[in-house]
């Protein structure tokens, strides 16, 4: 069974094959057209589709050759662009004769769209390009072109890196021995391969048809890379608005291939997301979501997405939970986030603060942006509050478990009730976080980003902050076993241990040990130590944004929070030194 039961099918003929047509949705609402890749079939879209088809007219259409439609005879010279151009104008004509359709291309079907868009005759006929996996020939022509003829050690170290991940491309062009290959060992080993190396759940949807259609397949590449890509054409412009999702850790692709797209693609939106290259397969909710901005905005008339912040590429669209985001570094992170266009969920158990923030975060370029009041340490209202958020805005992309207080004094001045207060925000509320947002993000089986804010206090004695580092080194260690546990879900988790930040944790932190005056007296003085220092939160809430792109594990911010970490690996001694100094308060 695939989730492509219940589509209307129809066949549409054209130049001696017949194509066959799935279409989901509501045929008055604008019409996505998704071409696969190979070797797929359009079932590979299933999962996309049926998101797509909630808000539009969704088609699908198996590449002659494949799946359910006929092969043309002969086959060699049968897959040319022109050709693979004549069928998506058949289909494209049979489905939504009177209006442009939306295309969406992933691997080959991206290859062969980039044709689709490129070429006069279909003006008129394209809204929109959504492009993953699958550059156009003639640019990867001028690209190597432009690379040989002026070598770069960079440029050259990009061609044997492209190089590299064409392995395949050198075998589909050997005759008789893919097909040999499909039908034999390679077409059986297919889907545990896609499990395995892809991650590709399952492997994928029934593959009856795949040893033919990989067989097929390879006349796509026999037919047209060699001719395309040693004569690329000088006029490939898109003609329409295109957006490029680029899976950073696609094996046949490097993301250097698009660094001139521009050029040939002026209204070009860029995504970039941390997968393989079966993203239709592993990311079908983000694509989806990417896709229904995308044509939304086509057809108001707004070509890009609006969002145009720093990594706008990467969080544009995404959702994102922020705890403690009433203050401090939790706000500054709602609005780092907020202007890369992701839709921003700000936690606090203040609620005024907490409003605040999510009213910020729409006007500095959140889509969407809400508030929610919340106590971290209470197990049952955070519990509440996933189920809320799941069920109202969605599985959440990136957590920030951030919220946090501060103590300091003694071990001896330091109360049970002061350690179970501290624990409970600092170490529970993460642990809280983690579980109930973590898990849904692992069932989703999408991929994701924790970030949990530690502190240096984590790796930084103090003979002052007993209590605060054990909460915030429990962090760090938890942070740490919980990335190894879910780094093969795709789902990253950082640990952000900032050193001395300017933000108002000087005015709440409580001092164990004394009468309220001299607490009073100790935070006035530390708030103004901070003030002096002044390192501000909005640079936290960068290394945050870089930490989840690059999927960072520990991120020390801060000069000293750098130091002390390198001292912790390097110098013990001297830091356990430090450890003794008593503060100046
Ligand atoms: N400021 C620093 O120098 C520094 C250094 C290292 C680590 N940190 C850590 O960074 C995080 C943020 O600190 P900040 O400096 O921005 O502090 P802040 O006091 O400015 O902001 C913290 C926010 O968290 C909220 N909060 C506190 N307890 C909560 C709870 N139980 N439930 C929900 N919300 C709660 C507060 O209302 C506040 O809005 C904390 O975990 C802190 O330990 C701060």
């Amino acid at each position: 069974m695939t989730v492509l039961d219940g589509a209307r099918e129809r066949r549409v003929r054209t130049g001696g094959v017949e194509l066959c047509v799935a279409e989901l949705g509501d045929p008055h609402q604008p019409t996505v057209v998704l071409v696969h890749g190979y070797p797929d079939s359009k079932e590979v879209w299933s999962e996309v589709a049926a998101r797509l088809a909630d808000t539009f007219h969704v088609v699908l259409y198996d590449v002659r050759g494949h799946g359910r439609s006929t092969a043309p005879s002969p086959l060699r010279g049968g897959f040319t662009l022109e050709k693979l151009t004549d069928d998506f104008l058949a289909v494209a004509d049979a489905v939504s004769p009177d209006r442009p359709v939306h295309l969406v291309g992933h691997d080959w079907g991206s290859v062969q769209s980039w044709e689709f868009v490129t070429v006069k005759r279909t003006e008129g006929r394209i809204a929109s390009f959504t492009s993953m996996s699958g550059p156009s020939l003639d640019h990867f022509g001028h690209w190597i072109d432009k690379r040989l003829k002026r070598p770069t050690p960079r440029r050259v170290g990009q061609l044997l890196g492209q190089g590299a991940k064409s392995w395949y491309v050198y075998l589909l062009h050997t005759p008789v021995l893919p097909e040999l290959a499909w039908r034999g060992p390679l077409g059986k080993r297919w889907p545990g391969i896609l499990e395995r190396v892809e991650k590709v759940p399952g492997g994928g949807y029934p593959t009856a048809s795949l040893p033919s259609d990989a067989a097929h397949g390879a006349w796509l590449y026999r037919d047209n890379v060699r001719p395309r890509l040693r004569r690329p054409r000088e006029d490939a412009y898109a003609h329409v608005p295109v957006q490029l999702i680029t899976p950073l850790g696609d094996a046949f692709l490097s993301e250097r291939l698009y660094d001139d797209l521009e050029l040939w693609a002026p209204r070009l939106t860029r995504r970039t997301l941390p997968a393989k290259h079966w993203v239709p397969r592993t990311r079908p909710d983000r694509l989806a979501d990417w896709i229904t901005e995308f044509v939304t905005a086509t057809e108001d008339g707004r070509s890009g997405t609006g969002a145009n912040g720093k990594h706008a590429d990467r969080f544009g669209g995404q959702l994102v939970l922020v705890t403690g985001a009433g203050n401090g570094i939790g706000r500054a992170t709602a609005f780092a986030f907020a202007e890369a266009g992701a839709r921003v969920v700000a936690v606090d158990r203040d609620a005024e603060a907490a409003a605040r923030t999510a009213e910020l975060s729409r006007l500095i370029g959140a889509p969407a942006a809400w508030a929610e009041t919340v106590d971290v340490s209470d197990e049952q209202a955070m519990e509440k509050l996933a189920a809320r958020v799941a069920a109202e805005y969605g599985v959440v992309d990136v957590l920030v478990n951030n919220a946090g207080i501060g103590l300091s004094g003694s071990f001896f001045d330091t109360t049970p009730e002061d350690w179970k207060k501290v624990l409970d925000v600092n170490l529970w509320g993460v642990i809280h976080g983690c579980r109930l947002f973590g898990r849904q993000m692992a069932e989703r089986g999408q991929g994701g980003h924790i970030v949990n804010t530690a502190s240096a206090a984590a790796f930084q004695p103090s003979r002052a902050l007993p209590a605060y580092g054990t909460s915030k080194a429990a962090v760090l260690m938890l942070s740490e076993c919980l990335r190894a546990e879910l780094a093969d879900q795709g789902i990253g988790v950082t640990a952000i241990c900032p050193g001395l930040v300017n933000t108002n944790i000087t005015a709440t932190a409580r001092f164990a040990g004394v009468d309220a005056a001299e607490e009073k007296r100790r935070q006035q003085r530390t708030a103004r130590l901070y003030g002096a220092r002044n390192y501000p939160p909005e640079k936290v809430a960068d290394a945050v944004l870089e930490a989840v792109v690059h999927n960072r594990a520990v991120v020390p911010v801060t000069p000293e929070a750098r130091g002390a970490h390198l001292m912790s690996r390097f110098a013990p001694r001297v830091l356990r030194r430090l450890a003794r100094v008593k503060p100046p308060l």
